[in-house]
């Protein structure tokens, strides 16, 4: 196994993610300068103005000197009329708006089981897709959309804002400092009062509940520190709420271990507050523990030897992203979260909910 699966052990600069091919392997950064100043914005479309889209990508393409706004979709009237001070064209059916406007690439913040849909809209048109997370709600359907922007020769960037985070990207360094790793501690909690309310507590249009949604990013940090495990072993529970109805997990805790000796664990939660997250890895020289906004390394008796803190920066990830996607489509950048790579954490996804209904180890690789 190779412990930094993406990253590898070499250092990463602060700010910048890190480049990797489909495959997850680390290459030589290219510093060609993408020369905006004297190029065209590219044209944006955004599908679904939900919180995030609203939160983060409106936002960081306003902040953008890559990308333009030029229309918007939203299947909701209200929606539509709300945000109609956004001042472009908009849209009921994102088919319409991907047919009528000339888009160099599309943002997708819909509910899960829209997302393909969408995908598979921009690919027939040759628009490229920004892709809220997860990248499917199937490893079936990643496998198939993969397939399909392969053949389509466009490209699809899932959203992983903590890529763009130098907090993030400043792990590797301090984990090569803490001698052998042996144990991952993770947990990523949040409460929210009903975990049946709207398309997130239905299974079939999230594509299962706290593993694939809140989950996908710390499951994406996980991988990209130290790659895909060989076991994995998953609890989730629907049961927060009884007098509620819902069959999306609102609770999981997974046991993940490695060929190598490395293990871990892994508490999701979107019920149990307050909102937590953090990494710890545990090495035979020292601990490095990860948490918003704040690295630490310290000794194995808990004292601290180096922090690092970034103040309220957090937003600053929407528009690093929107300007790197635009890198990626004009070949300067090369696509650090393309299909191929996403297919990892479908794989790591589906052991999860295959290993809750069978209660036993299942290997992500043999996932289906
Ligand atoms: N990266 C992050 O930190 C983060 C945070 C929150 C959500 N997300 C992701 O963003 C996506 C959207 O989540 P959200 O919280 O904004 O959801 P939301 O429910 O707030 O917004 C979804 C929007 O899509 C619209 N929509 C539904 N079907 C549509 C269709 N067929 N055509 C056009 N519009 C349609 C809805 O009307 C709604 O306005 C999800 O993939 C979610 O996982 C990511």
């Amino acid at each position: 196994m190779t412990l930094w699966g993406c990253v590898g052990m070499s250092p990463v600069l602060l700010g910048e993610p890190p480049h990797v091919d489909a495959q997850g392997t680390a290459l030589a950064r290219r510093l060609v300068p993408a020369q905006r100043g004297t190029r065209a914005k590219l044209r944006v479309g955004v599908v679904g103005l939900g919180k995030q889209a609203l939160d983060d990508h409106i936002p960081g393409i306003a902040a953008s000197d890559a990308a333009d706004l030029v229309a918007v979709c939203d299947d909701d009237d209200n929606v539509l009329r709300e945000q109609g001070s956004l001042g472009v064209a908009s849209y009921r059916e994102f088919r319409q708006m991907i047919t009528a406007e000339q888009l160099d690439f599309v943002v997708v913040t819909v509910p899960h089981n829209v997302g393909a849909a969408v995908v598979e809209a921009a690919a027939e048109r040759g628009v490229h897709v920004l892709k809220e997370k997860p990248f499917a709600t199937t490893l079936t359907e990643a496998r198939r959309l993969a397939q399909v922007c392969s053949d389509a020769g466009i490209e699809l960037m899932v959203t992983l804002q903590r890529r763009f985070n130098p907090i993030y990207t400043s792990f590797p360094q301090l984990a090569d400092q803490i001698g052998t790793a042996f144990m991952i501690e993770a947990q990523y909690t949040l409460h929210i009062d009903d975990p049946s309310e709207g398309w997130r507590g239905s299974a079939a249009k999230a594509g299962g509940g706290c593993i694939i949604d809140m989950g996908y990013h710390i499951i994406d940090t996980l991988l990209w520190y130290f790659g895909l495990p060989n076991r994995i072993l998953a609890d989730t529970s629907v049961q927060a709420r009884p007098d509620r109805s819902y069959d999306a997990e609102d609770s999981a805790l997974i046991h993940f271990g490695y060929d190598s000796g490395l293990y871990g664990s892994l508490l999701l939660s979107r019920f149990i507050g307050p909102k937590t997250e953090h990494i710890r890895l545990i090495g035979s020289k020292g601990i490095v523990h990860l948490e918003r906004g704040h690295i630490r390394r310290l000794g194995n008796n808990g004292q601290v030897e180096e922090s690092l803190t970034r103040d309220q920066a957090w937003k600053s990830a929407a528009v690093s992203q929107i300007n790197y996607f635009c890198r990626v489509i004009d070949g300067s950048r090369v696509n650090i979260s393309c299909p191929g790579h996403n297919l990892d954490h479908m794989r790591f996804i589906a052991a999860c909910y295959a290993s809750a209904k069978t209660h036993t180890y299942v290997d992500p690789k043999e996932a289906i």
